[in-house]
């Protein structure tokens, strides 16, 4: 008589995993990674803002919505997915605070499309990127007990997704982990995968693609803070390190069968004028000059990363500030080479 064993369920292991926004700056990073570690990756996106040059070759892309439940429900189904990194939303502070159904929808009702989709499937672990923004306002390092007060609408969307994540963890049995990513920057270490996405208004994206100019200006909105010299403060976070943050956090969930909700971020806050005076000794002739406030920006936000290091033990890599704005450069390069 033969006898059937299947390995990947003795040792409790996750193969087939659905990236959702995966065509997307961080997503797209992601999946990088978890190829590497010979993972079945299944790409689902719309392309809303995310772009056909970032969908890596060798997962499998399947161009869809995640407002539509009875689709995802059939390919976590038909491609028996163990597991969600689940990255598609919108995320424009300043357009979530005038578009608030646009965002509501695809944030927070596409979000319980993909915890609802999971019912009677093999999904036992969803990791979901959250956001620094639903802390507010918040005086030194802010760590993961602190009482959630978000201040624009794309936080508030953020914040009412991981009240859904956790709601149905119980009732649907799936461990999870909350990320809540601080400010996000640089570009894969291959350079394949990086930001293309400009009207999101980062920071970095905007001095890398002045980098391109002979004579780069950076506009820097907000002078009246209250903050060390009146812009507002972020932690920056290199995009590889946030990376390898989604795969240590799926194998500790995986194995320990655990819920966890994490800060990434390096604990350290730079003021806007700080980089833009990092990126003044990368490029010479830069030009800087002072605009109004944009909607919805709070004065500052940095991370206590306590939690993450101890748990996951977690090491950053990549937290040099210089080496950070550089990687984004050398990206910003290599798209204008191909336009
Ligand atoms: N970039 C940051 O600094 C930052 C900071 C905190 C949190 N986040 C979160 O990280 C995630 C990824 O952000 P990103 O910077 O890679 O942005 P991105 O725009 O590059 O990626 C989002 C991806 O989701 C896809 N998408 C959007 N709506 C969809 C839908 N309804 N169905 C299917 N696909 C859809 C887009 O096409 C895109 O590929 C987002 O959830 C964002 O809120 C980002």
């Amino acid at each position: 008589m033969m006898y059937y064993i299947n390995i990947d369920k003795m040792i409790n292991k996750t193969n087939n995993i659905l990236v959702t926004g995966g065509a997307g700056y961080i997503g797209s990073h992601i999946v990088e990674d978890l190829i590497k570690e010979k993972k079945n990756v299944f790409i689902f996106d719309n392309l809303s803002t995310g772009f056909k040059k970032l969908i890596n070759r060798k997962a499998n892309f399947i161009n869809g919505d995640i407002k539509n439940i009875n689709f995802l429900k059939k390919i976590i189904i038909k491609k028996q997915i163990d597991s969600i990194i689940h990255l598609a939303a919108f995320l424009n502070v300043s357009e979530s605070q005038i578009e608030k159904k646009k965002y509501y929808s695809n944030n927070v009702s596409g979000t319980l499309n993909v915890v609802r989709a999971c019912k009677n499937s093999k999904v036992k672990n969803i990791i979901f990127s959250s956001s620094c923004s639903i802390y507010g306002n918040v005086k030194g390092a802010v760590n993961e007990k602190k009482k959630p007060n978000p201040q624009n609408y794309y936080a508030l969307t953020k914040y009412k997704s991981e009240q859904i994540i956790k709601t149905y963890s119980k009732k649907l049995k799936y461990n999870y982990a909350i990320l809540r990513y601080f400010n996000v920057a640089g570009a894969s270490q291959s350079n394949n995968f990086g930001e293309i996405q400009e009207k999101y208004g980062h920071l970095i994206k905007n001095i890398s693609i002045e980098s391109l100019k002979k004579k780069p200006h950076i506009y820097i909105f907000g002078n009246d803070y209250k903050t060390k010299d009146g812009t507002c403060v972020r932690d920056y976070i290199h995009v590889s390190d946030l990376s390898d943050i989604h795969l240590k956090a799926l194998k500790y969930i995986n194995k320990k069968s655990k819920s966890l909700i994490l800060n990434c971020g390096y604990g350290r806050g730079y003021s806007v004028l700080e980089i833009v005076k990092v990126f003044g000794k990368i490029k010479k002739n830069l030009f800087y000059s002072f605009k109004n406030r944009r909607l919805g920006d709070v004065d500052q936000v940095y991370a206590n990363n306590k939690k993450i290091k101890k748990i996951l033990k977690w090491k950053p890599k990549y937290n040099n500030i210089y080496k950070i704005i550089q990687s984004a450069i050398k990206w910003e390069k290599k798209l204008y080479r191909n336009k």
